[in-house]
This record gives C-alpha cells, sequence and structure tokens, in this order.
C-alpha cells in the first residue's frame, strides 16, 4: 500500500503536494519522491527538459528536508509515498519513476503481477532499468507507446500501456511536453479526484484533498482522469468519454484517514479481502496444465523440498500465524513440524540442524525477540525464510529470503489484515512444498488452489454480515470470561481469537484446545462465562458438539462459528454465525474474522481504544 497524489492548478505544486503527502504518509513510509513540471526549462538539463524529479529513501521528512534547500517552480506534478513491495527501500527505488528518455514521470500504487515478463520484453528493445520496482515497467512502456512525432499523444500512449499491465495500480503520469496536464488512472487500488477551484488534485485518499476542495469523483476500475487547472476529463480505459457529476463529501480529516471507518483496526478488518487477494493473486498462475503456485521470490528449489523438517517462530499473532502452519505443512507436505515462541527459542538450547527449513513469521520484522531467535537459528546453519510485512526490514535482511505479505501498513496494534495475510503466505508454501514433494495429487492440489482463489471474495461475504457479530458483542461485551474452544485447525484460530479479545477489550479471555475443556478448563465455566466454539473441522463435529453441550450444560452463554449450510450445532448453542464453505483445512483464512469483529465491537462496548490498547506497542523491539 502506497499513497499516491498530483496536483494541477496555480500553487507552487511542491508544497501542495508535500502536504498531501503528509496526510497519505500512514500508507506507507519508507520512502517518498515528487515530480514537478517547472516552468522554465531546467538549467541543468541538456535537452531543456522541464521535468524536475526528487526522490529519498527514509520518512517524508527526509525528502521535506532536502527540498527546503532548493527551489522548485512549477504548478503542476505528482507525489508518492512508499511502502515497499518490489524492491528494497532505496532512493533509486523510491517514486516517481522516469522513462528512458526522462520526459515522463509516473507514480503508482498497486502490483504489477505481470512485471518480470513486461520487464523483459522491454529489454529485448535495449530498454535499460535503473530499478527493481514493478512500477519502472510503466513509464518505459508509455514511453514505448509515446509517438509524438507522428501525432500520438500521452493519453494514447498511456491507455495504450493500461492494456498490458496485470494487477492492481493507481498511477499519475506527468510529461515534461505537456507542461499542462496529469494524466492518472486505476484498477483495484483506490483513486480519487479533487475538483477545486482553478486547481484539481488527485489522490489515494479523501484526507489529502480536504484541505482544497470536498467536491470529489470517485474513480471507478480501469477509469482514466486527466487533469487541468481549469477541468477534469474523465475516461474509460477504451478512451471513451464518461460525464459524472461530483460527489459531496462531510468527512472531517480524522474520519477520511480512517476511510471514513471510526478506527483503523476497524478499516483494517475490512482491508481483508483486498490484502488476501493482493498476496495471493500474483502467486497464483494460470499454465497450460491448469492452475500452479508460483514463488518466484524465493526460488524454491529442491533443498527446500528436500528438507526433513519445518521450525516456524515467531511472537504474538504471527506464531498463531505458525500454529496453523504446522497442522498446514503436516497436512499438504506432510512434514514433521516444530512451532516455537521465539522468547522460548532463544533461552532454550533448541536442537536445530542446517538442513531445517526455518521459518519466521514477524508482520514488522523488527520484533527482538524474533530476530534473537532468527539469529540463533543461523549459528546453527539453518536456512532462514522470513515470512514478513515489511520489505527492508532487519528480518528481511538478515534472512536468506523472504516472503513478504501484501497486507499494506498496519496502524491498529491488535494485528489483523497482517494475520490473514502470513495465512494466506503460509498455506502457498505448504501447498508448493506438497506438491514439489509429491505429497499431494494433481487432483487435490487443483481444487485447494480452486479453494484459495475463492478466499477473497468470501473474506468479502463474511465481512459482509459484520452487524450480526455487533449486535452479538452489544449482548455479550460484559462477560466476565469469554473462552474459545476449537480442535485442529479450530484450536489455532481459537488462540489468535483469544489474543485479539483480551488485548483491545481487557476481557479475560483464553483459549483451549477443545479435548482439553475436561483435563481442568471447565472448573472455570459458569454463568458469568461466554464459550466460543470454532467448529470447521467436520470430521471433528460430533467431539465440538459435545464440548458445546458441557460447557452450555453448565450454565456458559455459547457461540459457533460454522459453515454456512451446517445444522449441527442450531439447537445446543445460543447462538450460530456462519462462514462460506470452504476446504476445511483452509478454515482459519475466514473463521478468523467474525473473532476479530466480535474482539473489535467488544472493545468498542467497553469504551476502549482499540486502535491504542493499554500497556500495548505495535511492535516490541526491546525485550
Ligand atoms: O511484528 P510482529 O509480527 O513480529 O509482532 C509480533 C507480536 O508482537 C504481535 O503479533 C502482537 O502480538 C500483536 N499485538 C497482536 O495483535
Amino acid at each position: 500500500m502506497c499513497g499516491i497524489t498530483g496536483y494541477a492548478g496555480y500553487k507552487e505544486a511542491a508544497p501542495v503536494l508535500l502536504d498531501a503527502l503528509k496526510k497519505l504518509e500512514y500508507r506507507g513510509y519508507d520512502s517518498a519522491g515528487i515530480a514537478v513540471l517547472a516552468a522554465q526549462p531546467l538549467e541543468n538539463s541538456p535537452s531543456g527538459n522541464r521535468l524536475f524529479v526528487r526522490k529519498a529513501k527514509g520518512p517524508l521528512s527526509v525528502l521535506s528536508e532536502r527540498l527546503s534547500h532548493e527551489t522548485v517552480a512549477g504548478t503542476l506534478g505528482i507525489g508518492h509515498t512508499r511502502w515497499a513491495t518490489h524492491g528494497e527501500p532505496s532512493d533509486v527505488n523510491s517514486h516517481p519513476h522516469t522513462d528512458v528518455s526522462g520526459r515522463i514521470a509516473v507514480v503508482h500504487n498497486g502490483i504489477i503481477e505481470n512485471y518480470a515478463r513486461l520487464k523483459e520484453w522491454l529489454q529485448a528493445r535495449d530498454v535499460v532499468f535503473l530499478s527493481d520496482t514493478d512500477t519502472e515497467v510503466i513509464a518505459h512502456l508509455i514511453n514505448y507507446y509515446y509517438k509524438p512525432e507522428s501525432g500520438g499523444g500521452l493519453l494514447g500512449a498511456v491507455l495504450e500501456t493500461l492494456k498490458r499491465l496485470e494487477g492492481s495500480y493507481a498511477l499519475a503520469v506527468v510529461s515534461s511536453d505537456f507542461p499542462d496536464r496529469l494524466i492518472a488512472a486505476r484498477k483495484d487500488s483506490p483513486l480519487i479526484v479533487g475538483l477545486g477551484q482553478g486547481e484539481n488534485l488527485i489522490a489515494s485518499d479523501v484526507t489529502a484533498l480536504l484541505a482544497h476542495t470536498r467536491e470529489v469523483c470517485f474513480l471507478e476500475d480501469r477509469e482514466v482522469a486527466v487533469l487541468y487547472r481549469d477541468h477534469v476529463d474523465l475516461f474509460t480505459g477504451q478512451g471513451e468519454k464518461i460525464i459524472r457529476a461530483p460527489t459531496h463529501v462531510d468527512w472531517d480529516v480524522e474520519a477520511a484517514e480512517k476511510g471514513g471507518y471510526a478506527h483503523f483496526m476497524l478499516k483494517e478488518i475490512h482491508e481483508q479481502a483486498k490484502a488476501l487477494a493482493d498476496t495471493l493473486r500474483p502467486r497464483l498462475k494460470e499454465t497450460t496444465t491448469g492452475r500452479d503456485i508460483s514463488l518466484d521470490e524465493i526460488k524454491l528449489g529442491d533443498n527446500w523440498a528436500a528438507a526433513p523438517r519445518v521450525v516456524i517462530t515467531a511472537c504474538g499473532t504471527a506464531w498463531h500465524a505458525a500454529m496453523v502452519g504446522k497442522y498446514a505443512f503436516e497436512h499438504f507436505a506432510r512434514l514433521p513440524v516444530e512451532v516455537d515462541i521465539a522468547s522460548e527459542y532463544r533461552y532454550r538450547n533448541p536442537v536445530t540442524n542446517p538442513d531445517d527449513l526455518f521459518i519466521v513469521i514477524s508482520q514488522s520484522g523488527e520484533t527482538a525477540d524474533t530476530l534473537a531467535a532468527m539469529r540463533l537459528a543461523k549459528k546453527s546453519g539453518a536456512r532462514i525464510l522470513a515470512v514478513t510485512n515489511v520489505v527492508g526490514s532487519t528480518l528481511a535482511r538478515e534472512a536468506d529470503l523472504s516472503l513478504y505479505t501484501w497486507a499494506g501498513p498496519e496502524i491498529a496494534v491488535a494485528s489483523t489484515k497482517a494475520f490473514t495475510t502470513q495465512l494466506m503466505c503460509i498455506y502457498l508454501l505448504a501447498l508448493k512444498l506438497g506438491k514439489l514433494r509429491s505429497r499431494i495429487t494433481d487432483a487435490d492440489y487443483a481444487r485447494y488452489l480452486k479453494a484459495l482463489a475463492k478466499i477473497p471474495e468470501q473474506a468479502a461475504a463474511v465481512l459482509a454480515k459484520q452487524e450480526l457479530i455487533q449486535k452479538f458483542a452489544a449482548r455479550h461485551f460484559n462477560k466476565g470470561k469469554v473462552f474459545f474452544m476449537g480442535r485442529q485447525f479450530d484450536y489455532a484460530v481459537s488462540l489468535e481469537s483469544a489474543l485479539k479479545l483480551k488485548e483491545i477489550s481487557y476481557t479475560h479471555s483464553e483459549a483451549f484446545a477443545a479435548g482439553e475443556l475436561k483435563h481442568g478448563p471447565i472448573a472455570l465455566v459458569d454463568t458469568n462465562t461466554l464459550v466460543v466454539a470454532i467448529a470447521t473441522q467436520t470430521a471433528l463435529f460430533d467431539k465440538i458438539a459435545s464440548n458445546i453441550r458441557e460447557v452450555t450444560s453448565r450454565g456458559a452463554a455459547s457461540l459457533v462459528i460454522t459453515w454456512e449450510g451446517e445444522s449441527a450445532f442450531a439447537a445446543i448453542a445460543d447462538e450460530v454465525f456462519t462462514i462460506p464453505k470452504t476446504e476445511d483445512c483452509l478454515s482459519p483464512l475466514l473463521s478468523i474474522i467474525p473473532a476479530q469483529l466480535f474482539a473489535y465491537y467488544c472493545a468498542v462496548q467497553r469504551g476502549n481504544d482499540p486502535d491504542k490498547p493499554r500497556n500495548l506497542a505495535k511492535s516490541v523491539t526491546v525485550e
């Protein structure tokens, strides 16, 4: 997730762009840049080019500081604040990216899934690339299609380029040949046009526009906008003109930053359908023999496939993703798996072998215990595979290979979209290893990939029913104790559900492997207890049904999270929340969502700020 902006008006563009980027910085902050069309040809440009580009690694303040020593005259420009996905944070990987002629500059939010193929295609035409980003192909493609000598305009070149892009984009383009306009386009990434008085703007979210206007046009997928200072033209991807009345937005700035949601946590819960799609789709390939998983970025060759054992370590929510990983690697790849809490692993005397596949999971990539565990494993000669959300984090830099979750920045302390995207990476790895190790039949592999491909839309369907959970939370938020229970994959999800609830609602909540109830925890159950049973493992329905009866007969209230169309629990639970049917072994990707919503609404009912729970920090970089 990055933030983009653009300005065409009568004011100096640079301060307007920097101000907008400040509002967008929550979307990414590992580098920032602007391109401004200077009013006069630049002195140091041999071609008299007017395109002034400055970009810098680090937060926006680094760029602002640099620009404070320069004069940037020009009333049209584009800007970007980056959350790295392709290519580590660096000056050269920062946006804007320019084409070989230096006339065209592009900023982009999204992922160009076919960039590697496009890059090869352009390289075969002698285009030299400067960065490791997917975005740079866009600048070069526009230049390729841009033929001013034959009357071909910038808009035509952008439209031709868009036809070749697979994946998601919100992008803005300027060219020194057209100092009066900027072109913007979107597909699967947000982009809003702000309509001002003598000035027009674009931004990834409304927040960045509110200082200038409250009249906006929300661009739809595959639409293109051409902004001039006095008007805006909208086009379809085929270049046909569109007429659309603007929308008036009343949001205050704080609400706008959260996309209209009351809290970042709720926004991030709702971003999961897209984050799951972003993490999955570039890695799911259609081949001539059917669907396959492509993990080119980690070159999962024979060495890794031959590993006799998987070891996974992590903290908190990431450790719960590791717990799901244990079941997934056993199920799909028939590999023995050891899962360890990083703070435990680092202080015991663990047996780690050089041929182990050692996976470290961390949203931030900066958690002190996780880094210490990874360094200890490295000393044993183990090869480290990081699953992380932050390109260029310490974990990503020190691990042998990194598989990124493409969730975008997570602001709320309680992890939500990071968890589900970690699960997605783990499933992709486990399935791919299962295939490489011939532990999974072609038919099963195809079936699982088909199910995986549906997960983003199924997640959206779960989110659409959030009101049911909101109402349930309104009735039960004051319970003294909330226990989550489940078996196997459902047990792992119970652990994460209990953590979510305790960290933001401050309710005493625990997770139990349902079979363990009778070995002790059932002594805690009374009429002040809510038990949430996660029941998606069809073969174990009878077992979990008995467990539910055991707690309800002792006065506990109960909620069951199970499959749509499942009637096994209707008569025995107080309430049943259903999720769309997928493979039992993929259920955590969906079953955690109602539990996240339940935690969120309990916290709100109790008057807590879910984004900033007491005593907790987003990233625990000290012991
Ligand atoms: O950045 P990491 O994934 O390494 O963070 C690990 C934990 O600190 C983190 O998951 C924590 O448990 C969250 N507050 C959970 O919501």
